[in-house]
């Protein structure tokens, strides 16, 4: 384990007391909230955890909460780092080294992205079935096991096991969930209408600025991935709005009790 790892590790399972987080779930721009949805919460920020990077983006609370949702214990990751404030690949995934340092074996991801695909409205939650990384880099070129370089099967980077869950858990939810595809970009500018266009073609459904990163390093440490996208705005192009940052989290916010009930039903299933 990397030491400056270990000292976080130690840190957190001093905080933890014997809490054995184990599912964890990365919370994306504006998505926050769901953290309330815990029993027992305890708080604490980013800021008191060793090593951990300082959160800095508008919407992202930068604090980490565990408690108990639906009979697990969960470990919530509000505020997540991204390559568009000018951080490096290492910092973007450092919360996924901690959390496989503290033994959590399942990563539900989310984020706030734009609706490629043209069925999609502003608020519909989508399962991601696959991504690209459309990012120009990746975490793993920092890594080697055992001197080599490790060449990582990204085959089902998404569990169908938890995939079938997500589904069994909307249905009881009754909630639509769209599925489909996320494509990566580093941003923080938004698409042009042109590269939205290229990206429907390559299969996108869904575009947005994270992550991708903490995904490849999940199955790197062969973690299980599930993830969901709010979709908080139509892609540039798909529809003549301009984009804007305070409509993501404002979309998001709103979509959060739907996230928030999902999650619940979801874990109910695991
Ligand atoms: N593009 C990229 N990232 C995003 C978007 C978008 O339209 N919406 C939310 N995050």
């Amino acid at each position: 384990m990397m030491p400056n790892l270990k000292e976080t590790k130690e840190f957190l399972d001093n905080k933890f007391a014997g809490f054995k987080p184990e599912v964890a779930v990365i919370v994306g721009s504006g998505l926050g909230g769901i953290a309330g949805a815990l029993a027992k919460p305890v708080t604490i920020p980013y800021a008191e955890i060793p090593n951990f990077p300082k959160s800095t983006v508008a919407g992202h609370a930068g604090e980490m909460v565990f408690g108990e949702l639906a009979g697990k214990r969960v470990l919530v990751l509000s505020g997540r780092f991204h390559l568009y404030e000018g951080r490096s690949l290492e910092e973007v995934v450092f919360p996924v080294h901690v959390v496989d340092a503290l033994g959590v074996k399942v990563l539900l991801v989310t984020n706030a992205a734009g609706g490629i695909n043209p069925v999609f409205n502003p608020g519909d939650l989508m399962l991601i079935e696959d991504h690209i990384n459309h990012l120009g880099v990746n975490p793993l070129i920092e890594f080697r096991e055992n001197g080599e370089v490790k060449f990582l099967d990204m085959t089902q980077a998404y569990s169908s096991r938890l995939r079938e869950k997500l589904d069994a858990a909307a249905e009881k939810a009754q909630l639509t969930l769209r599925r489909g595809v996320y494509l990566a970009t580093t941003g923080p500018s938004y698409e042009t209408p042109a590269e939205v266009k290229t990206f429907a073609w390559w299969g996108a459904d869904a575009v947005g600025m994270s992550t991708v990163p903490e995904v490849i390093l999940a199955r790197y440490h062969n973690i299980e991935v599930a993830g969901i996208s709010c979709i908080t705005n139509l892609a540039a192009g798909i529809s003549s709005k301009k984009l804007s940052h305070d409509e993501v989290l404002e979309v998001g916010k709103a979509s959060q009790a739907k996230l928030a009930k999902l999650l619940g039903e979801f874990l109910s299933l695991l």
